[in-house]
């Protein structure tokens, strides 16, 4: 099992650039299943959930070639195989076959997708919206069987803003007859993503980055090329640490609007942060006191970036309150991050308090989660001394050479076997 050692306390100085969203990828490429070309797919990050959709996409007999950031992905010869349960437990995204697979073939088989144990994540509203479109789901065991003659357009209305269930409805409607309207949809940029590829490849769909999506099926679509967006988690994973430790650091190749969620809560904190066209700067670290956060659906701030904004709590002087109104288990890595020394009192599943400001001293800890890993990462770069972090495979399922770019830029930190 790999771990990441890092020596903290280091001031961090150059450029890290950001890959393409991880989110968006894990939705793009169950997507370019939809035409029977080659859909060639740019600045998709070198992950491990990328490498898990690879496999799938081979299981289903798809010709796919990944090099340099650049998949391509030729579904001529592909066929409706049931997807093997250990290739779709790999990974929660998994899920957008479902939607792929049921609007291309109007039949799918597959069993219940994996990803982190950060909560219950049902997916009832996917389920949902693909009866609303005339399927019949069947599940047995955790395994779904999804089947319709014809898929037809209808309305849809989601209880919440879901991601996966906006992803995987858009997907099953773009082939489907009439007018499909989601409403209540989620407005993230991977949604306004996915939606401009469909359209490249001959979609018609309207109003994605509203709460009110519109598609309009049509009778077939082709390959197209498609750039992935900027991954706006690990971009603000980056600006966190620049926040922290940044003496002239610079997060490049970034999209600011994402993540001014994040970016205005830090200039409450009293970060000064130089922000351009697609790069976000830290000078330097001075002196920040307490912010509370609410974590919220696009443009609200982010579930997945609470976890990685606790080390930044911890050093702010005076007491923060975090309330996380999406998951009930993110709150795993508040106990490592109490053994090195912060204080902070988890209330119940939505709330915790942090009393700043507290020296982190470095231990070994482990990555519970994906997110959860990248904040004892942080920990760890703040900390005094050693701190070696277990489990790491969680960490590199979303960012892409996180030990890379930390050295690049001044950190002591190293992977090891
Ligand atoms: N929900 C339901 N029913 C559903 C679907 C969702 O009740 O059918 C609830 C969930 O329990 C949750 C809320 O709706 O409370 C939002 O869930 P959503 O469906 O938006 O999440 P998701 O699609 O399962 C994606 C990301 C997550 C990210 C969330 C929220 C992927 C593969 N995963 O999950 O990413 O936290 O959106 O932005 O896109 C991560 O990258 O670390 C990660 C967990």
């Amino acid at each position: 099992m790999s771990k990441i050692v890092i020596e903290g306390g280091y001031s961090l100085s150059g450029e890290i650039r950001v890959g393409g969203a991880k989110n968006s990828a894990v939705a793009l490429i169950p997507a370019s299943i939809l035409c029977r070309d080659e859909v060639i797919l740019d600045n998709v990050p070198n992950i491990s959930d990328i490498f898990a959709l690879e496999d799938i996409l081979k299981s289903l007999g798809c010709d796919v070639n990944y090099h340099n950031h650049c998949l391509r992905v030729d579904s001529s010869q592909m066929v409706n195989a049931v997807i093997p349960c250990d290739l779709s437990s790999k990974l929660r995204a998994s899920y957008y076959f479902m939607g792929a697979l049921l609007g291309k073939y109007k039949r799918v088989k597959m069993c219940f997708p994996g990803g982190c144990s950060i909560g219950e994540r049902p997916i009832n509203l996917h389920l949902k919206g693909f009866e609303k479109l005339g399927a019949t789901v069947l599940e047995e065991d955790g395994n779904f069987t999804i089947y319709a003659d014809k898929l037809i357009g209808d309305d849809i209305f989601l209880d919440v803003p879901s991601v996966g269930a906006t992803i995987n409805i858009m997907l099953a409607a773009v082939l489907a007859k009439g007018k499909t309207v989601i409403d209540n949809a989620a407005r993230e940029p991977h949604i306004v993503d996915v939606a401009n590829m469909l359209n490249q490849m001959g979609a018609r769909i309207s109003g994605q980055g509203t709460s009110k999506i519109e598609i309009i099926g049509v009778g077939s679509l082709h390959g197209t090329k498609y750039s992935v967006v900027p991954d706006m988690i690990e971009a603000g994973t980056y600006v966190i640490i620049a926040s922290l430790l940044g003496h002239g650091l610079k997060v490049s190749g970034l999209v600011p609007e994402h993540i001014e969620s994040l970016t205005s809560k830090l200039e409450e904190a009293g970060v000064h942060l130089k922000i351009g066209k697609n790069y976000i700067q830290v000078d330097e670290v001075t002196d920040y006191h307490a912010i509370d956060v609410k974590t919220m659906g696009y443009p609200g701030f982010p579930t997945d970036l609470q976890q990685v904004l606790v080390p930044f709590l911890v050093s702010c002087q005076g007491t923060s309150h975090i309330e996380e109104t999406m998951y009930e288990n993110r709150f795993m890595n508040i106990p490592d991050t109490v053994k090195m020394g912060a204080n902070i009192r988890v209330n119940d599943a939505q709330f915790a308090t942090v009393y700043g400001k507290s020296k982190l001293v470095g231990k070994n800890v482990l990555a519970t989660d994906l997110r959860g890993g990248a904040s004892m990462v942080i920990c760890g770069l703040i900390a005094e001394g050693m701190t070696e972090v277990c489990n790491v495979g969680h960490i590199l399922r979303g960012y892409e050479d996180i030990v890379g770019k930390l050295k690049g830029v001044g950190a002591h930190i190293e992977i090891v076997d």
